[in-house]
């Protein structure tokens, strides 16, 4: 059923659109199920209510291991590669991993995990990690990761939302040159009132020394002492929850996005053959954390469900030097290499001198993900990387569609750079103007949308059903809108443009204004707060902080580490402003709104076209800022 030709895609597209039940239940039969589906499909945007496969009962885990073990149980099925060059890299077959999983899921078992349960894991990139998540959701069990850069308080806050049961944890987290104390942040998140939580499993990663607190805390090698290395798997409904993974918005705290079986088990499984072309045998390398949704779908369960064989690095693409992700490459003989575009921008920034003497001959395709790619590091990354023989996907896609929308099918859609291109099999895009009318034709520009379920959408957001339908199913009557601006040109392709909401998007990591503000006006001495992205040269956008102190600021030094600290105490690192300009006022309309286009434009750096301002309550704190503003 693989795709060869562009011929062929636009036949499988017309298919696709023409009869989407009879075109995914095609795809679904390959799989296991111990109970057959009654109806394909069942939906509505208003509610809003999706159901793939209704009736049909499955374990995902028995689709990615089991499956596979008479055919392919000798062949590696995950490869991890440690942030230390000089350790020896660890292997599993797809029968050692099925072993590994299968005797923690019965460690979990054991110490009372259920069906339902929610799981939360905040642990570095190991091998562990994957198994852990596999462990769930051999159970049934609902996983909710969470990046381990994240700060005790975020950390918290996503273990209270869920209600989770259990954390499962390592000691420390080796990241380039640093060590970072893991298990320490769950305890400081735990002592924030986690009261649903009962246990906490710690993977012993590092060795270095933790405190284990007495009848809550396992050390993982114990969890697993004795038990058995099968594990029936438990069979769930193919709408129950798979998984939870919290995600930015342009309002308030972080949302729980909810994730089912069946349909995010055939559409991750389905994008990950066709998107990459993958090859029986291939070594198939993403470098996203399994934090967030790209690891989920594709180090975890798109490439196992295909059987073919994971890459998992834990390090950083600088350690011990910039040509680190090169010698991954062919150390391991990687043939598919999908990164973000912000590791790309790093890795040509540090020069050519990386790059030169490491030939790569594996390399067959290359992908990116996360945020738009320019046209420089486009060719940057076909000419260096790929020595021009390696065909591109810039892949779209978002942790609510579950697996990649828009993107071309490697070496079949011809390519342009800055382009995602054509959208996949079964995806039903709409541009649409303000109004929510669509805009036909090519060559034009609007928000995007899409009209048509796809197996892994969103199915709500964890304990707030109604936020998902205000968040992604009430801008525009019967669409699902994704945030994002888009351009189809002459030749019907789509462009990215970017959020038009107000979530910023830094080294492909998507943060919220709102929440950063949040936490800016936690630190002590401020009054209020607004941020906006500007582009960077890197990270694609930086943080632009506009702060109002609370009284005259003796040591504007002093005064803007703490802002830092606070956002790193209550976030993370990544949430970190790039620029902090403290401000008497922040412009705002008659009814109070802060007018953020004014924010941008001085934070772009094009402060002597602000537009009109006369509609300002407060106008003359303009020029104020204006001449304030942060340059460089
Ligand atoms: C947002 C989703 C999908 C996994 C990683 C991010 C932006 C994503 C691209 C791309 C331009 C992109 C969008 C989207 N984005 N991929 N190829 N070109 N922009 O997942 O954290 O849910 O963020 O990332 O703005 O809405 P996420």
């Amino acid at each position: 059923m693989e795709i060869n030709s562009i011929e062929q895609y636009h036949e499988v597209y017309q298919h696709s659109i023409a009869d989407p039940e009879g075109f995914w239940a095609e795809r679904a039969e390959q799989f296991i199920w111990r109970k057959p589906w009654k109806k394909v499909l069942k939906w509505n945007f208003k509610t809003p209510s999706v159901k793939w496969f209704v009736g049909g009962r499955l374990n995902i885990t028995e689709n990615c291991l089991d499956r596979h073990l008479a055919t392919r149980g000798a062949q590696t099925a995950l490869i991890w590669e440690p942030n230390d060059p000089s350790r020896k890299a660890r292997k599993f077959t797809y029968k050692q991993l099925h072993a590994a999983v299968c005797q923690f899921a019965n460690g979990l078992k054991a110490l009372g995990v259920k069906k339902g349960d929610r799981i939360c894991l905040y642990m570095p990139m190991t091998p562990e990690l994957s198994i852990a998540v596999l462990a769930c959701a051999r159970l049934g069990a609902v996983h909710s990761v969470v990046f381990a850069g994240f700060s005790a308080v975020s950390l918290a806050d996503r273990i209270k939302d869920a209600q989770a049961k259990m954390v499962i944890t390592s000691d420390y987290n080796a990241r380039g040159p640093k060590n970072i104390p893991v298990k320490q942040v769950v305890d400081d998140a735990l002592a924030m009132g986690c009261d649903t939580i009962e246990k906490v499993i710690v993977h012993q990663n590092t060795g270095g020394a933790v405190q284990m607190k007495a009848d809550r805390d396992i050390w993982w090698h114990d969890a697993i002492k004795g038990r058995r290395k099968s594990c029936k798997p438990t069979i769930v409904d193919t709408e129950d929850m798979l998984f939870i993974l919290y995600t930015s918005g342009s309002t308030g705290k972080p949302k729980g996005v909810v994730h089912t079986q069946g349909g995010y088990m055939v559409y991750t499984d389905f994008t990950f053959r066709n998107v990459f072309q993958y090859q029986e045998g291939e070594v198939f390398w993403c470098t996203a954390d399994v934090g967030w949704i790209t690891g989920h779908s594709y180090i975890i369960y798109g490439p196992l469900l295909a059987g073919a064989t994971t890459l998992m690095f834990e390090g950083i693409p600088t350690y011990p030097n910039p040509g680190r992700l090169w010698d991954v490459v062919n150390r391991h003989k990687v043939n598919i290499f999908y990164t973000a575009p912000t590791a790309i921008r790093a890795l040509m920034a540090a020069g050519d001198q990386w790059i030169k003497g490491r030939r790569m001959p594996s390399l067959r395709v290359l992908g990116t993900v996360g945020e738009p790619i320019n046209e420089e590091a486009w060719n940057w990354y076909n000419e260096r990387v790929g020595k021009k023989r390696c065909p591109i996907v810039d892949t779209w896609w978002q942790t609510e569609t579950g697996g990649i929308m828009i993107s071309p099918l490697a070496g079949i859609t011809p390519t342009k750079p800055c382009f995602a291109t054509l959208p996949l099999p079964g995806v039903q895009l709409s541009l649409v103007d303000a109004n929510g009318k669509e805009i036909h034709g090519n060559d034009v520009e609007g928000m995007l949308c899409i009209k048509y379920p796809w197996p892994s959408i969103i199915r709500t957001t964890y304990g707030d059903h109604e936020r998902c339908r205000q968040a992604y199913f009430s801008s525009f009557k019967n669409l699902y809108f994704t945030g994002d601006g888009a351009r189809r040109d002459a030749d019907g392709y789509y462009r990215i443009i970017g959020r038009v909401d107000d979530v910023i998007n830094v080294s492909g990591h998507r943060i919220g204004t709102a929440e950063v503000e949040d936490a800016i006006n936690k630190a002590p001495g401020v009054v209020e707060s607004a941020v906006v992205g500007y582009p960077h040269d890197i990270k694609g956008q930086g943080i632009y902080a506009y702060v109002i102190a609370a009284g005259p600021v003796q040591n504007e030094a002093a005064f803007k580490q703490l802002v830092l600290e606070t956002v790193v105490r209550e976030i993370g690192p990544i949430a970190k402003p790039d620029k902090i300009q403290i401000v008497p006022g922040l412009p705002k309309t008659r009814s109070g709104k802060i007018m953020r286009r004014i924010l941008r434009k001085i934070a772009e750096g094009d402060v002597f076209n602000l537009g009109d301002t006369s509609t300002l309550l407060n106008p003359e704190v303009v020029e104020d800022i204006r001449e304030g503003a942060v340059g460089g």
